[in-house]
């Protein structure tokens, strides 16, 4: 056959899903943050299939509202209302697959299988078609492989209609098929529904394709668990571990360190640069990009963030849609919500919470603090328990601190407001007014005033030792 016929996928993805207990449909169901379904349209593109058609049903329209088509490949819909089997699935989406194409059936639910396996099987059934087998040591709930005496495929036999004899064949079908377009066709219309299930079997169409003198060819799964399905939460478990650990793998052979690739989820992306250490327990989401260098402690949660060369995220910060400079220190339990922007060589510490907020470079809030919607000049330092009032209870406002500006501990910045350069802010301050650079402003309720002649109280004689020296009752 001609190996420039364009490629169209057949997705099976309308069964119910029943044994998820979900109301999800159960394509949706994700591994590590995507949609089962999410990562066979990309390996469907990675094989640089031209469309590739989704068989839904139950749940379709969530299907359709949840899954985009990954950048390259056309994805259109066919509904299947009554799920009659994998055969009638195929059916479906059958009139909109020309004469002239290479035809994949993949699945839904099994999301690990891996492009370069679904290449080798193109390869091997270009002209004949061929099915995708695997090698199981238990090979229960699986189409069997029938094969003749000089080893040709002469049929798949499912599990309920299977013999004792043929239920011992480890050879498995693992539901993935290809086959030219005008043969997959006929086939599927001389398929019936005369087995255990009453369904229609895909599967028949290797014993059609026998019959012809014509059988289809078998490529072999080189890792059994890539094309394990999806039926269960436990398997969905066992497919995140598994696909965790193919990317752990890629992140450690592209130079990271992972303290322990066990204890490492990725739901994303990963752009890291040279000798990066991530300790254990860290989960990374969306978009990341980590710097040369940077550090990241135990039980850190990244969500769409950029760190600088040589950083270091200390312990238990939590940090989404934020962009981190070159040099700086993070935490340990640092909180920079979406917006915040710290420079190079800035340090956010323990119980300090940011949001939609820059620190300039070398700027310092060490301890348990509040700044939001601020913008914090260079090398400025925020004292402990300084909190930007940035909400009237209506709106948010603005405040700007300048450069080495001292903010005295546990002092509120009533927004709006600004604090010129060098300014200092007393202690215990609450400022509502701007602040004038290189000044000493103090702003507490009343003066601390200091008696010289107040005594403490005395115990009043003859009162007897009952209270035992407690003061609590002077
Ligand atoms: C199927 C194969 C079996 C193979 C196994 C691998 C058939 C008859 N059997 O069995 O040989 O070992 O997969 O996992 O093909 N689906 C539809 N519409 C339907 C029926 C199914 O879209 O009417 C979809 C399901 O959502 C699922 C896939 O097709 O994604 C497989 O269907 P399922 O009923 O799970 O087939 P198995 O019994 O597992
Ligand atoms: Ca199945």
């Amino acid at each position: 056959m001609d190996s420039r016929l364009p490629l169209h996928v057949i997705v099976l993805a309308a069964g119910q899903g029943t044994r998820m207990q979900s109301a999800l449909p159960k394509v949706l169901h994700p591994v590590a943050g995507r949609p089962m379904l999410a990562h066979v349209l990309a390996t469907a593109a990675a094989l640089d299939a031209e469309v590739s058609h989704v068989v839904i049903g139950h749940g379709g329209e969530a299907v359709q509202r949840e899954i985009t088509a990954p950048a390259g490949l056309d994805v259109r819909w066919a509904i299947q209302h009554e799920q009659l089997g994998t055969a009638h699935a195929v059916d479906q989406a059958m009139p909109a697959v020309p004469d002239a194409a290479q035809v994949l059936i993949m699945y839904g639910d099994v999301p690990l299988v891996q492009s370069a396996t679904l290449a080798n099987l193109l390869a091997v059934g270009e002209a004949t078609g061929a099915l995708l087998a695997a090698q199981l040591s238990d090979p229960t709930g699986y189409g069997r492989l029938l094969r003749t005496a000089d080893g040709r495929l002469a049929a798949v036999v499912e599990e309920k209609d299977a013999t004792v004899e043929q239920r011992q064949i480890k050879e498995i079908n693992t539901g993935f098929v290809c086959a030219p377009a005008h043969k997959l066709r006929a086939w599927v219309a001389g398929i019936d529904n005369d087995n255990a299930k009453g369904e229609y079997y895909l599967t028949d169409l290797v014993a059609l394709a026998a019959a012809e003198g014509a059988p289809l060819a078998v490529a072999t799964a080189e890792e059994a668990a890539d094309v394990e399905g999806v039926n269960d939460r436990l398997q969905l478990a066992r497919a995140e571990r598994r696909f965790q650990a193919r990317q752990a793998e890629a992140v450690m052979r592209a130079g990271v360190s992972l303290r322990d690739p066990a204890r490492f989820d990725l739901r994303g992306t990963l752009d890291a640069g040279r000798d990066v250490v991530i300790d254990a327990d860290v989960i990374i989401e969306g978009h990341v990009v980590l710097a040369d260098g940077v550090q990241v402690g135990p039980f850190v949660h990244l969500r769409n963030v950029e760190v600088g060369a040589g950083s270091r995220i200390h312990s238990h910060s939590v940090l989404e849609s934020a962009r981190v400079g070159a040099d700086c220190d993070i935490g340990p339990f640092a909180r920079l919500r979406p917006g915040t922007q710290c420079a190079d060589g800035a340090r956010v510490g323990n119980f300090v919470e940011i949001k939609n907020a820059s620190l300039g470079p070398g700027a310092k809030a060490n301890h348990l603090s509040y700044l939001g919607d601020a913008t914090v000049g260079a090398k400025a330092n925020i004292g402990a328990g300084t909190i930007t009032c940035n909400y009237d209870g209506a709106n948010k406002h603005h405040t700007r601190i300048g450069e080495s500006a001292f903010i005295g501990s546990n002092t509120a910045l009533v927004a709006p407001v600004e604090v010129g350069d060098r300014a200092t802010i007393a202690a215990g301050s609450t400022i509502t007014k701007n602040a004038p650079a290189d000044a000493l402003t103090l702003a507490r309720s009343r003066e601390q005033k200091s008696l010289s002649g107040w005594k403490r109280p005395q115990k009043r004689p003859g009162s007897g030792g009952d209270n035992g020296g407690s003061q609590g009752g002077a």
